[in-house]
């Protein structure tokens, strides 16, 4: 588990995928607002930004699909 605050070293890298998820170098831990944590031992974590995601809170390219107009319902 980390601690906080984190170790001095390198700074964690974050970026911002335009339209898309955040990129955060791994690994990860996220406190869900049920205050459930979601773990991550992935190098790079995709963070999901649009919350569509059925996998949140990471990315599942779901981004990607256009949103749904409400004449097709
Ligand atoms: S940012 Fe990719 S599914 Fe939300």
């Amino acid at each position: 588990m980390a601690t906080w605050p984190r170790e001095p070293g390198p700074p964690c890298r974050v970026t911002v995928v335009p339209h898309g998820p955040v990129l955060v170098d791994g690994p990860v831990e996220i406190t869900m607002p049920d205050g459930t944590t979601a773990r991550s031992e992935r190098v790079v974590v995709a963070v999901c930004t649009c919350l569509r995601s059925r996998r949140l809170p990471w990315c599942d390219t779901s981004h990607r699909t256009p949103p749904r107009s409400a004449s097709e319902d």
